[in-house]
């Protein structure tokens, strides 16, 4: 991943620091600075560029300006381009099966492609199935895709966009936000999906959207040049004729390209939101957006349904058993709910891969809690917990990763939830095994008190258990459309 697009986010690092617990006044934030952090784990997750979210605001935005958008419609406009990929986790495991290929990979392409028509979408699948499969592999993919056409295509942006409508409700944001999301990929020649929408009846700030996100990647891949040349060849196909206009009135703004293309991204988006409807972060918004993103992260993968809130259930309990104040099971709560969050940036052919890993896929995997340290580091109300969030799969004795944390550098939250993700993870059911009986977790848990588990935090998961309980998680409640 790229390290430099956005810099004035790289804060000082927390790795090695130990956790401070806040109350929940030192909690607001403006809530554009939250979500333009955290747009970037989206943006890995559709194989975008860092920023992608961000450089798509400031185009819909300017759009907005331009044709003299409300100020409730460019505030409603204004998370839904940001939080536009919020149901992007939803598809990934069936883009990765159906392909057979890296979904990211997949998902980038789809994004230049001009799939409505035959013959982009027949070049598109043969770019992209069974990159490393034989030919015959190749041609039953091909054949697979071609089975499920339009259909399965449908499928697939219909659960991204709706999971993401559903989650931006969640936040608390105006319906018109969640209604973006919802018609992102209609088209105004009514070939789009999921529901194939024709002009005025594909909400008008969707029409935005659509034409700001795919003018980004264009931008972003070729040039401005290569932007508006695209954005006026699918004038009156993909896009609202109108804001096409709106579009080409801007080619001269060199300043504007600048920004959206220069280093301070997030600083330039902010100055984009309507100044008396300026959205705050405070504590409760911060719980559901910690509980929308554990979500994303859940359904990245069809065997980790419910894993992060599960986790968070768990370390919860351990944390109140171990003495934690309410100001630090807050804080642990939300370490819990995004400690995964790296994963996003993995291939779902390899979180998902049946049989073993190869080195370089095991290296890829454990790759993920730098990415969440990453990821957590840049938003400003949550870096204090980036630490203990990026360090569940250290052990005491050092022989964790990814940085191979020793015991005396593994903060009594970070060993609480180091215990709560292998409880999960050992009772969780898995495609070749049932659920394991609590009582057989403890005793592989027990096995490895003082070398690998912190003995206080695993007598709290006991006491946990006896008043609380717990059912272990199983992947075959999982939805339908995640499964792979
Ligand atoms: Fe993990
Ligand atoms: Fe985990």
């Amino acid at each position: 991943m790229s390290e430099s697009l956005l810099p004035w986010l790289d804060v000082a690092s927390a790795e090695g620091s130990s956790p401070r617990t806040v109350d929940a006044a030192d909690q607001a934030a403006p809530l554009s600075e939250v979500v333009g952090a955290l747009s970037c784990a989206l943006d890995i997750t559709e194989g975008q560029p860092e920023g992608h979210a961000l450089r798509t605001c400031m185009i819909g935005m300017k759009l907005a300006e331009r044709m003299g958008l409300s100020e409730h419609d460019r505030s409603a406009l204004f998370y839904a381009l940001q939080l536009k990929d919020l149901g992007c986790s939803s598809n990934a495991a069936r883009v990765a099966h159906l392909f057979a290929a890296d979904d990211r990979r997949v998902k980038k392409d789809f994004k230049t492609t001009d799939w409505p028509r035959l013959i982009s979408s027949m070049r598109y699948a043969a770019r992209n199935v069974a990159p490393h499969g034989s030919l015959i592999q190749k041609l039953g993919r091909f054949v697979a895709i071609g089975v499920g056409g339009p259909g399965e295509a449908r499928t697939m942006v219909k659960i991204r966009c709706e999971r993401g409508a559903a989650i931006a409700s969640m936040f608390g944001l105006p319906r018109a936000t969640a209604q973006t999301i919802r018609d992102l990929d209609e088209h105004w020649n009514g070939r789009g999906h999921p529901e194939g929408l024709r002009g005025e009846a594909i909400f008008p700030l969707a029409r935005v959207a659509s034409v700001a996100q795919t003018v980004e990647v264009f931008l972003e891949a070729g040039g401005l040049d290569a932007a508006l040349d695209m954005a006026k060849k699918r004038q009156g196909k993909w896009f609202d004729p109108a804001i096409v206009k709106a579009l080409l009135s801007l080619r001269n703004d060199t300043k504007f390209w600048a920004e959206v293309t220069g280093p301070d991204i997030l600083r330039a988006v902010a100055a984009h939101e309507p100044p008396d409807l300026v959205l705050t972060a405070d504590a409760g918004r911060i719980d559901r957006i910690a509980l929308g993103f554990g979500q994303v992260v859940d359904a990245k993968s069809p065997w980790t349904q419910k894993h992060s809130e599960k986790v968070s259930e768990l370390a919860v309990g351990i944390g109140r058993a171990m003495g934690m104040d309410d100001a630090a099971v807050r804080d642990l709560r939300h370490a819990a709910l995004l400690h995964d969050i790296g994963k996003l940036g993995v291939s779902n052919a390899i979180l998902d891969k049946p049989g073993g890993l190869t080195d370089d896929e095991v290296a890829a995997m454990r790759m993920h809690p730098a990415f969440t340290h990453r990821i957590m580091s840049r938003v400003r109300v949550l870096s204090r917990i980036a630490d203990v969030a990026a360090s569940h799969h250290e052990r005491l004795d050092g022989k964790g990763y990814h940085r191979g944390l020793t015991a005396k550098q593994l903060s009594k939250p970070a060993r609480a939830l180091v215990v709560a993700d292998m409880c999960e993870a050992i009772s969780a059911e898995r495609p070749y095994r049932d659920t394991i009986p609590m009582p057989d977790v403890l005793e592989i848990l027990d096995r490895q008190v003082g070398s690998g588990v912190c003995p206080e935090a695993f007598e709290a998961l006991k006491l946990h258990l006896d008043v609380v309980g717990y059912t272990p998680s199983r992947w075959s409640d999982a939805p339908q459309a995640c499964a792979a």
